[in-house]
């Protein structure tokens, strides 16, 4: 099997529950993210346990503070063996989280604007600037800062990829097959118009981990998607 690029989000509320779908995911699927719920509920525990049955780990706690602090919690994640951790695309946060790494294999994800921000949002932090042009520009930002990658929007990735290169890794969130419920995300592209697109990691939660058979739920993204 060609690399499976399916990230599985384990958006649940205890180490218990993740546990259950990772069983039940058993082979057809080997990296996984944990974020801020699952985090807070069960921490870097369960991030080890997973790790230690040969799972990469997609750290997604958007971290976003003091230099210092956000340097030493980077290492701190990088001693884990965390493959992905996501960090915000403030300059000098990007700076620290690069520093904080160091030599270790973790790889740094920026997020550029949050895609639940809109012009009012921005308005409402002070930035006179179109959400188009902050996401531009913390794209570059991120890439003189040593981060190896973005997540982003499907419906962003095209003009990302074009922006970053193709060697910097870009990671899509709002991922649904053709016909697969929707839940909240409003814009959505499907598995392999989001690889099309230049994504090379896609992050998929309830409509794998909600479906009642979340390996074949599994395998048929992967069929989709030709791997
Ligand atoms: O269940 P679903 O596939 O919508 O889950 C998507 C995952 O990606 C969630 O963990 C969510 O927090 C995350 N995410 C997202 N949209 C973004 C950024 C992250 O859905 N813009």
């Amino acid at each position: 099997m060609t690399h499976n690029p399916i990230i599985v989000a384990l958006d649940v509320e205890s180490a218990e529950e993740a546990r259950a779908l990772v069983t039940k995911l058993g082979d057809s699927a080997g990296f996984y993210k944990v974020g801020m719920e699952l985090y807070a509920a069960a921490g870097m525990e369960f991030v080890r346990e997973l790790l230690g049955q040969g799972k990469d780990v997609f750290l997604d706690l958007k971290l976003y503070d003091i230099g210092e602090t956000v340097k030493r919690a980077v290492t701190q994640v990088a001693r884990a063996g965390v493959r992905f951790l996501t960090v915000h695309g403030s300059a000098a946060v990007m700076r620290a989280a690069v520093e904080g790494r160091g030599s270790a294999n973790l790889q740094l994800l920026a997020v550029t604007v949050l895609t639940s921000f809109d012009q009012q949002d921005l308005a409402d932090l002070g930035y006179p600037c179109a959400v188009e042009d902050l996401v531009a520009l913390r794209a570059r930002k991120a890439m003189e800062a040593g981060i190896d990658g973005l997540v982003a929007s499907p419906l962003e990735a095209a003009s990302l990829r074009r922006l970053i290169g193709p060697d910097a890794i870009l990671v899509t969130p709002g991922v649904r097959s053709a016909g697969a419920a929707k839940g909240d995300q409003k814009r959505v592209a499907t598995p392999a118009e989001a690889l099309r697109a230049g994504a090379n990691y896609l992050v998929m939660g309830r409509q794998i981990t909600r479906a009642g058979d979340p390996a074949a739920a599994m395998r048929s993204v992967l069929d989709e998607i030709g791997r």
